[in-house]
């Protein structure tokens, strides 16, 4: 999707948003996969109402990128732009137990942060990629814990009354790898309570679970992650190893020789690759244990 219209392309600078013609989206994705289009930056949050606006006054479709650490995008010229906030220093602000925290914060950088700041609550998510805004929409979980634990209010934009709303904690449901917010809100900031703890113990728990997440996944290669979510009581990892899967390849994509939920780019995968993959598997396991395995990837297709 290209944006070339003068008036629209004025009004963009006008509403101090960043047009990048022909963003390279294999690069802002963490697996490495993804087509070309225009990626629009927005430095602040105000601008979102009058940009969606213009964008469908202009039958411009879109889509919302975070960190891109759970995403698998299509190949070629993709038919969308790609709308992406862009993080504010400082991105955390602390006020006693409460973080104010901007969407585009690094998740990791974001808990380390607090952790200096001897608040805890989420030594389990460290080792989780990708922005805060990002983590809320999923509910990122790892090793018992859950960010929607800790949410006490946020902002978005909501799709569905176009404007920027604040909801409270007990408004969101928080789910396994779910929530209530629509698919095409976008999460602004977010307001999280963590539990007072001091550092040094906070700094142990990150170390326990970075040493479980090191000797179970495939850190240094190129995924999103889990691809499934798991079956209610079981564990997709452990059934799609059952079957011999792991090294399972089409192309460059491949199932992780460490972890079978984890499915990496070993060179120069396509989305075609990986798709095809992610479906031999699902038939599989259907097939072999008559478990339907539901994607836990956000998959954006033309
Ligand atoms: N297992 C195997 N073979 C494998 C992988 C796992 O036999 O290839 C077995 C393990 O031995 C263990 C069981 O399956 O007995 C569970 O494995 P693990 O502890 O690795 O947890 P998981 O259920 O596979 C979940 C989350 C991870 C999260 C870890 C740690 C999902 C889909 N996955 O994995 O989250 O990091 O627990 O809490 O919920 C993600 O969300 O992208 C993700 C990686």
């Amino acid at each position: 999707m290209r944006i070339s219209e003068p008036t629209v392309v004025a009004s963009l600078a006008e509403m101090n948003v960043e047009l990048q013609h022909g963003a390279a989206l294999a690069e802002l994705t963490s697996l490495g996969i993804g087509g070309t289009t225009d990626l629009l930056r927005i430095k602040k949050h105000e601008s979102l109402p009058d940009l969606l606006n213009l964008l469908d006054a202009h039958h411009i479709p879109h889509k919302f990128l975070g960190g891109g650490s759970n995403l698998l995008v299509g190949d070629g010229e993709l038919p969308w732009a790609v709308l992406q906030l862009v993080r504010p220093e400082p991105h955390v602000v602390l006020d006693g137990n409460f973080a104010h925290v901007d969407a585009a914060a690094d998740l990791g950088r974001m808990i380390t942060f607090c952790a200096k700041n001897d608040l805890g609550g989420m030594e389990g998510l460290i080792g989780v990629p990708g922005t805060v805004g990002g983590a809320l929409r999923m509910n990122a979980g790892a090793y018992g814990m859950q960010i929607g634990s800790h949410v006490r209010q946020v902002k978005l934009y909501r799709a569905a009354t176009r404007k920027l709303e604040t909801l409270r904690g007990h408004q969101i449901s928080f789910e396994y790898r779910h929530t209530s917010f629509a698919p095409d809100d976008m999460m602004l900031s977010v307001i999280l309570e963590l539990p007072s703890k001091p550092f040094k113990l906070i700094l142990e728990g990150i170390r326990i679970c970075n040493e479980k997440r090191r000797s179970s996944q495939p850190l240094g290669q190129k995924s999103a992650g889990c691809i499934f979510k798991n079956p209610p009581g079981d564990s997709a990892g452990r059934l799609i190893d059952e079957l011999g899967l792991k090294g399972l390849s089409v192309g460059d994509a491949r199932v992780s020789d460490r972890h079978a939920n984890f499915f990496v780019n070993a060179g120069q995968a396509s989305a075609k690759d990986m798709l095809a993959l992610i479906a031999d598997v699902r038939e599989r396991v259907q097939k072999n244990f008559g478990v339907e395995l539901e994607n836990e990837v956000v998959v954006w297709n033309a």
